[in-house]
């Protein structure tokens, strides 16, 4: 027998009992003729002790070879400790070994396997088998594993069924680019790994199964950041004869029900705000309500003061740091107005406002605006002395993001966003479409299965192309402290407004039948009003544990460059290989 108990289990009341336990060393204090090992496993610690005489002088010298990370078994009988650890759960007992068995011998771990280690995060990845031995990481999985489970729970007692679909697909545009595989039977031909099963859940819907969902793996290549991956994990879910309102609610009971089993915490109902709202006082479609910081438009009082910058702007723009005037100097100014010019954001410049209190101001545009005109800015902003108002201008969408990336800026220097401040919002009426300037067409804002709101249906059948641009659809994110963590719409489920919709995106008749004709069909034989969702899953587990990185909360991910350090992939493969897959003529030789 490897063990009689685990690493976090021994407590006072077992002192005297004969124990035998299992685990990695994780510490070793060698005094001479004591020694001390914290032996761990997924558990906890517990504290060994070695002692020359009891131990025997076999075994304690050789005790005295094993290193940290060794794999060993003791036996040994409980004692209560000399000096008790209140901040360790086993910390008022150790084990005086009498048995001990090295099972295996470990290298020096590259980096130390503690809360805080030294390896960086290549090196993590490389040897992730070690990182996941850290309890942070550890902790993590746990955290996702059991909201996983409280998932299932929830929507097995709503009636949903968890059905599994196909992996090896055709493209389902969701926006991202496809990985394909290779069909060695289909000579050049290629299945697409899902970007989400959404034709499938649809499918689902006209096969009558009402309710569906399934956690499965997604799969986009498209451009990683903190909290993107190449491949990552959904709750789809959808159902059939519902509408907008009853979608909202269910997931938004299984949002509180997840928050209230992990975390114990107890959510209000989630406010809604439509997308234009978003748009007008956030710049954002998945704003950050922990803090206000709203964006005030000051057109009526900024233009007609001879300033061509405000005066040329369609939208004069800005926001109120409570407090911050005093922070601020200004080679302070100087430098948050680079961070604003720098090309990710794309600013032109960055206007301030200091409230003095006193009815004066202090401001970068004093040569264009008196006390009494900057009166009116304050009074729009109800600013308060010590306040500082910054304000940006420009066309009104870009204008509208580059303040949103300032709003979240001044957040984070102000302390504003705390991790455990959870305030989800429902961000509801998005446009159906969102025209492309540069590539003179339009694209499916959410996807191309939405369908647009009832009251809009007629205008998208009959309309002309501007009416195209006001369309609004039944689509709907959920954001929780600023991140979109879920999104999803009711589904056309009529063939006539499908075509409609695929040809709106530039598709072909053949092109859309090409690729879409099963779906189309399966609406000639019966489909039935539908809709769902899909939640990120690796996102919500970051949200929920108030961390912005979802890499932690997958097991084996990849980094930026979508490689898996561990196993690196990707990699090349055999000729005999790509021969068979029938991808072994070059370019070249396919041209000639
Ligand atoms: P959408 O594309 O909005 O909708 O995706 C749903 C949710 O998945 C998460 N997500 C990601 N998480 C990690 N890495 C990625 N690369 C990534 N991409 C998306 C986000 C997002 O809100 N089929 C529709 C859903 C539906 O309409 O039912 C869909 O996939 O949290």
């Amino acid at each position: 027998m490897y063990r009689t108990h685990n690493c976090g289990e021994l407590r006072a009341e077992h002192v005297g009992q004969e124990v035998t336990l299992s685990g990695w060393v994780q510490t070793v204090r060698d005094k001479g003729f004591m020694m001390w090992i914290d032996l761990r496993d997924r558990y906890g610690k517990t504290q060994l002790l070695f002692n020359e005489e009891q131990t025997g002088e076999e075994l304690f010298a050789k005790a005295r070879t094993v290193g940290r990370e060794f794999v060993i078994k003791v036996t040994g009988e409980v004692i209560e400790r000399s000096s008790k650890n209140p901040d360790m759960p086993t910390g008022d007992v150790e084990i005086l070994v009498t048995k001990f068995d090295i099972l295996n011998a470990a290298k020096t771990p590259p980096f130390t396997i503690e809360d805080n280690t030294d390896g960086g995060d290549e090196l993590r990845m490389k040897y992730r088998y070690l990182d996941i031995r850290r309890n942070p990481v550890q902790q993590n999985l746990i955290f996702r594993s059991n909201l996983a489970i409280e998932t299932r729970k929830y929507l097995a007692d709503q009636g949903f069924i968890e059905i599994e679909t196909p992996v090896l697909i055709k493209s389902t545009p969701e926006g991202a680019r496809d990985f394909v595989v290779p069909s060695r039977m289909n000579p050049g031909q290629f299945y697409a790994l899902p970007q989400s099963p959404q034709t499938f859940k649809q499918i689902l819907m006209v096969a009558g199964m009402d309710r569906y969902f399934q956690i499965v793996k997604c799969f986009r290549d498209e451009d990683l950041r903190a909290d993107r991956q190449p491949e990552f994990t959904q709750i789809d879910c959808e159902m059939a004869f519902v509408t907008q309102e009853e979608i909202l609610q269910t997931f938004e009971g299984l949002t509180k029900h997840l928050f209230k089993q992990t975390l114990g915490v107890d959510l209000p109902d989630f406010p809604r705000m439509s997308y234009d709202e978003a748009m007008q006082r956030y710049g954002s479609d998945k704003p950050d309500v922990r803090f206000g910081m709203e964006f005030v438009e000051l057109n009526d009082v900024a233009k007609g003061h001879d300033f061509p910058v405000f005066d040329n702007a369609e939208l004069v723009v800005g926001i109120k740091a409570d407090g911050q005037a005093d922070k601020y100097s200004n080679k302070d100014i100087k430098k948050l107005t680079e961070w604003m010019q720098r090309p990710q954001i794309g600013a032109k410049g960055l206007v301030y406002v200091k409230v003095n209190g006193d009815g004066t101001f202090k401001t970068s545009v004093g040569k264009f605006f008196d006390d009494a005109a900057l009166q009116k800015w304050a009074d729009k902003f109800e600013a308060k002395a010590g306040d500082m108002l910054l304000v940006l201008s420009g066309e009104t969408d870009k204008v509208r993001s580059q303040l949103n990336d300032l709003r979240l800026e001044m957040g984070r220097r102000m302390d504003l966003m705390q991790p455990d401040d959870f305030k989800p919002l429902w961000v509801v009426d998005f446009p159906l479409l969102e025209w492309d300037e540069d590539s003179n067409r339009f694209h499916a804002m959410h996807h191309p299965f939405t369908a647009p709101k009832k009251e809009d249906e007629e205008k998208m059948l009959n309309g002309d192309h501007e009416t195209m641009k006001s369309l609004r659809a039944d689509a709907y994110d959920m954001v929780i402290n600023g991140s979109e963590i879920g999104g999803g719409s009711v589904r056309i489920h009529d063939r006539k407004l499908q075509e409609k919709n695929f040809k709106l995106l530039g598709f072909t008749e053949e092109e859309a039948e090409d690729q879409f004709g099963f779906l189309m069909g399966a609406f000639e034989y019966g489909a039935p009003p539908h809709g769902g969702l899909a939640f990120g899953f690796d996102r919500l587990c970051a949200v929920l544990k108030g961390q912005t990185s979802i890499r932690d909360f997958i097991a084996f991910p990849k980094n930026n460059q979508g490689r898996d350090m561990m196993i690196d992939a990707p990699s090349h493969i055999d000729d005999t290989q790509l021969e068979e897959l029938h991808l072994d003529v070059t370019a070249e030789e396919k041209e000639a």
